[in-house]
């Protein structure tokens, strides 16, 4: 399925093709189309891509690939999943694109999603999915089923006992019991309609990586909007990120003003030594946060595994902070868990009698703890990440420290911004955790950066 614009954006890159025998560079269709930007741009191509469109070459200029006219199908839409309507009764109105690699599956139509019942299993609300028809599925498997005989659900199906359980994906709801149910087809795709977002949100995009300064880029952001910032700034100048300038004082009142009550600012900042003193513009900065209102929730250190030596005077550094600002009290703590060192059975402490004996039981050693507020990294090629051009921008932090606090202080559907996201270490862990992301950088350069290895 194409919007207008999708289907505006395919409708150029065919012709110019087929009139030149080379595809439009992006700019040439920012300039034809009057997009805003390379990175809009980017995007469309993108969805282009995965829903089978056209191929895209990494890295080239002209990188854009008309697939053949039959490498897609029309198959049936039949609009939202709604209740009180079997599916047979719903009358088409409509018809969907598809690439046709799908159509091997058998009988095919489409659905639209209401509601976010089912978000960890990376369907959200506007997302519209394939559906294939059969009577029966596997546990487990995520099924359209009518129950009541005349309400339509979308759910994973397990048959237990005498029952059948029909279980959302998404914590936060709990499961419902039926006698019978009728299958109507199984999920084996799902699109996701990024304009149906944009339209709910008003101004800024889910999934999306723009270039702004960030202080103005959040000045057009609602208040509580964003769960999780997970960012790291340019410290101290001691990088110089293409001159631009960095207004701190505002960049933490913004901050404030769109995090959700609840919501968790990741700030990974290190000090510059000058003339052998060091800043502690990260302290300067932490307690400006508490400033204008943050809780300083922890103070955690990032330690780098894998440090040059640099100092001849002093322990070579091997750390950044991580402060960790909550807007009121965390709403979301997932602890992540290590393994414990001993394991089994040993005779435990047990508590004192009156007789102030402290007696021991036999009791089982706990196979998991939750993890200390210092968590390491190796840094470089294969520790920070494998993706090289990454390493395009000099001052990237690793995805797993970016990944372990998006488990952390989110859950699925969540937005997660990070307002100076460079490579976009932050953007590429959200989505692959079903987080909503957004992205910002007043480096075009880093943008265009961020979106090819986003679209890796
Ligand atoms: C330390 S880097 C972030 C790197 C990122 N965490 C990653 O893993 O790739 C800081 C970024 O802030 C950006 N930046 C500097 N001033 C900015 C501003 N006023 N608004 C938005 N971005 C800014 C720089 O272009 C740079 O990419």
């Amino acid at each position: 399925m194409l919007t207008k614009k999708q289907k505006n954006v395919l409708d150029y890159i065919q012709k110019y093709t087929q009139k030149k025998g080379y595809s439009p560079s992006y700019d040439e269709i920012r300039k034809h189309l009057k997009l805003s930007s390379v990175s809009t741009v980017n995007h469309y191509v993108k969805i282009l891509q995965e829903k089978g469109f056209i191929k895209h070459e990494k890295n080239t200029a002209r990188s854009t690939e008309i697939k053949e006219k039959e490498g897609y199908i029309k198959i049936p839409f039949k609009g939202y999943i709604s209740a009180g309507l079997p599916i047979e009764a719903v009358e088409e109105f409509e018809t969907i694109s598809i690439p046709s690699r799908l159509a091997t599956q058998g009988s095919l139509f489409a659905l639209s999603v209401k509601g976010d019942s089912m978000i960890d299993e990376g369907i959200f609300d506007g997302d519209t999915v394939i559906i294939k028809k059969q009577s029966s599925v596997e546990d487990g498997e995520t099924a359209v089923a009518l129950i009541n005989n005349n309400e339509v659900t979308l759910k994973k199906i397990f048959k237990e006992k005498n029952r059948i359980r029909l279980q959302p994906a998404n914590p936060k709801l709990k499961p419902f019991y039926v006698k019978e149910i009728i299958i109507q087809g199984k999920v084996i795709s799902t699109f996701r309609n990024l304009e149906e977002q944009e339209k709910k949100d008003g101004k800024i995009r889910f999934n999306n990586i723009y270039r702004s300064d960030c202080v103005e880029f959040m000045k057009s952001m609602d208040e509580n909007f964003v769960d999780l910032t997970v960012t790291s700034p340019p410290y101290d100048e001691l990088r110089n990120y293409k001159g631009y300038s960095f207004d701190f004082e505002n960049i933490a009142k913004q901050l404030f003003r769109i995090t959700k009550k609840g919501g968790i600012v990741v700030w990974v900042v290190g000090d510059k030594i000058k003339k052998g003193n060091k800043s502690l513009t990260s302290f300067k900065q932490a307690l400006f946060f508490q400033q204008v209102g943050f809780n300083v929730h922890d103070v955690m250190i990032y330690r780098k595994k894998n440090t040059p030596f640099m100092r001849s005077n002093a322990y070579t550094n091997c750390f950044e902070f991580m402060f960790i600002l909550s807007k009121g009290s965390p709403k979301t703590f997932n602890p992540l868990r290590v393994k414990t060192v001993r394991q089994g059975h040993e005779k435990l402490p047990f508590n004192k009698g009156a007789d102030g004996i402290n007696r021991k039981v036999l009791g089982e050693l706990k196979p998991e703890k939750t993890m200390t507020n210092i968590w390491e990294y190796a840094v470089g090629y294969g520790g920070s990440t494998c993706d090289k051009i990454a390493f395009e921008h000099p001052a990237i932090f690793p995805e797993r420290l970016a990944e372990d606090h998006v488990l952390s202080w989110t859950n699925n559907g969540d937005v997660v911004f990070d307002p100076m996201c460079g490579s976009g270490t932050t953007c590429k862990v959200a989505r692959k955790n079903n987080r909503y992301y957004i992205g910002c950088d007043v480096s075009a350069d880093y943008v265009n950066l961020a979106n090819k290895r986003l679209s890796i």
